[in-house]
């Protein structure tokens, strides 16, 4: 049994870390989506960017927050033990744009998960975050966008899928407007995937 359901009973709150890097939408989302909630409590939130807006959004929340560097999160051990001392027992990427170390990800297997703005496995991988992904939907004429919500393991965006979710790409698309489109499906399902599947581990 992993080491983070050991002490996990059915009467207790998951303990979620969220990681981002960015604008912190999604984070903001997430926290609010989970307050309350009887069943997951967000405990901090963790950034490699100390620009990061996600950083206020957790400040104005009351939820405690953290800069980690670079160099930590190539070695992974500074991070697992802020996860150890905090019981966490799961780990969302909103817009989080470091690779995670083996050593976290071995610590927290099925339990890391990772939102992408495409329909993988077209349009993952390396150099494929924001605006990229949106300016080469486009370049190829897809008919189609949307999101992937899915398991983080030791491969780039090649965890196991818990949903994808679709938007058309219309004619003259731009790169903004598909983004939005994007971001209006990240923001409305991400958190009700992740629940859902939080309620079958
Ligand atoms: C989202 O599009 C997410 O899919 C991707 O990074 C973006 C983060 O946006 N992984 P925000 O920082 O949550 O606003």
């Amino acid at each position: 049994m992993p080491r983070n359901n050991r002490y996990l009973c059915k009467m207790e709150r998951m303990n979620m870390l969220i990681f981002a890097s960015g604008a912190g939408s999604n984070a903001a989302v997430l926290m609010d989506y989970f307050q309350g909630s009887s069943m997951v409590q967000v405990v901090a939130l963790v950034s490699n960017n100390a620009d990061s807006s996600a950083l206020d959004e957790a400040k104005r929340r009351g939820v405690k927050s953290n800069v980690f560097a670079n160099v930590d999160f190539l070695e992974g051990n500074e991070i697992v033990s802020y996860c150890r001392d905090l019981n966490i027992h799961v780990i969302v990427l909103a817009g989080f744009l470091r690779k995670l170390p083996l050593s976290l990800i071995r610590e927290y297997p099925d339990r890391i998960i990772n939102i992408h703005p495409s329909i993988l496995p077209n349009f993952g991988g390396k150099g494929m975050y924001g605006r990229f992904v949106h300016e080469a939907v486009i370049e190829s004429n897809e008919g189609f966008s949307g999101i992937t919500v899915h398991l983080v393991n030791e491969e780039y965006d090649k965890g196991q899928f818990l949903a994808q979710l679709y938007v058309a790409v219309s004619a003259g698309e731009t790169p903004e407007s598909l983004g939005k489109k994007v971001q209006k499906l990240e923001h409305r399902y991400f958190p009700m995937v992740i629940e859902d599947y939080l309620k079958g581990v």
